[in-house]
């Protein structure tokens, strides 16, 4: 449903993709990872056009999403995107955070959005939550809630950028245990982490990133296994030594 052909970017005179040609299919979950500086944040900007490209083409359904004329608002709406960081705005209650799109986007009533996002939070296990102030909830709720907000609107693609990065160790697992939710139910899934064991269990397809180069991009049981490219290989035993 996502398909990259040939997309190349530079920043100035520095190449930081180079012709990338891969696909997310429909259902799909891709985990994608590599060393830091090598794309990935950049690949992942470049699905909803927080990032422009100059060569190649991204198509979603067949649209080319970086053409001109592009509504780019209503793109970004079928596309929920989760970053590190989880931006709850601090006075408005969890329930609130979730409901804003509805109102913002479909200018949905405050008493139409309500129920759509409670179910929402139920899904993502927070129903109990929903009168609490993002200060008083953990950071592993708060990914919950902003990965709530950006599933209310229906999107066809889910793409997250390390997710799980700016939390305590304790809370990796709730959040990963939701996305493995998410990808089991069937929801199209881009997910930058360097989270191996859950790119070892729940992604279909890893991508693996050098220097703005696709070095891999295979089954997870081919990109841990002996035979994988050596840049693999030392790729994952520096990610093993750091943790
Ligand atoms: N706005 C920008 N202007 C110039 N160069 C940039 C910009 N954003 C990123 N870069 C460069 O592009 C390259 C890719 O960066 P990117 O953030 O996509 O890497 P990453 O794989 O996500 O790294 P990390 O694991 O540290 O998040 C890096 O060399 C980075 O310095
Ligand atoms: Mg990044």
């Amino acid at each position: 449903m996502i398909e990259f052909s040939n997309v190349s970017k530079w920043f100035g005179a520095v190449r930081v993709l180079t012709s990338i040609s891969a696909t997310v299919p429909k259902g799909s979950t891709v985990v994608l990872c590599g060393p830091s500086g090598s794309g990935k944040s950049t690949l992942a900007r470049t699905v909803n056009r927080l990032e422009p490209i100059q060569e190649g083409k991204i198509t979603i359904d067949g649209a080319d999403i970086h053409a001109a004329g592009v509504d780019v608002n209503k793109l970004r709406t079928g596309i929920g995107f989760v970053f590190q960081q989880f931006n709850l705005f601090p006075h408005l209650t969890v329930l609130e955070n979730v409901m804003l799109p509805l109102q913002r986007i479909r200018g949905q009533s405050r008493k139409e959005a309500a129920p759509a996002a409670m179910d929402m939070l139920t899904r993502v296990g927070l129903a109990d939550r929903a009168k609490s102030l993002p200060a008083d909830i953990s950071g592993g709720q708060s990914q919950r809630v902003a990965i709530a907000r950006s599933l209310v609107l229906t999107p066809g693609v889910l793409v997250l950028d390390e997710p799980t990065s700016a939390l305590d160790p304790e809370m990796v697992g709730e959040v990963l245990k939701l996305l493995r939710k998410l990808s089991e139910e069937g929801m199209t899934m881009m997910c930058v982490t360097h989270e191996m064991g859950f790119a070892r269990e729940v992604s279909d397809r890893i991508w693996f990133l050098k220097k703005g180069e696709l070095k891999f991009n295979g089954e997870p049981a081919a990109f841990f296994s002996e035979d994988a490219p050596s840049e693999v290989r030392s790729f994952l035993s520096a990610v093993n030594r750091t943790r």
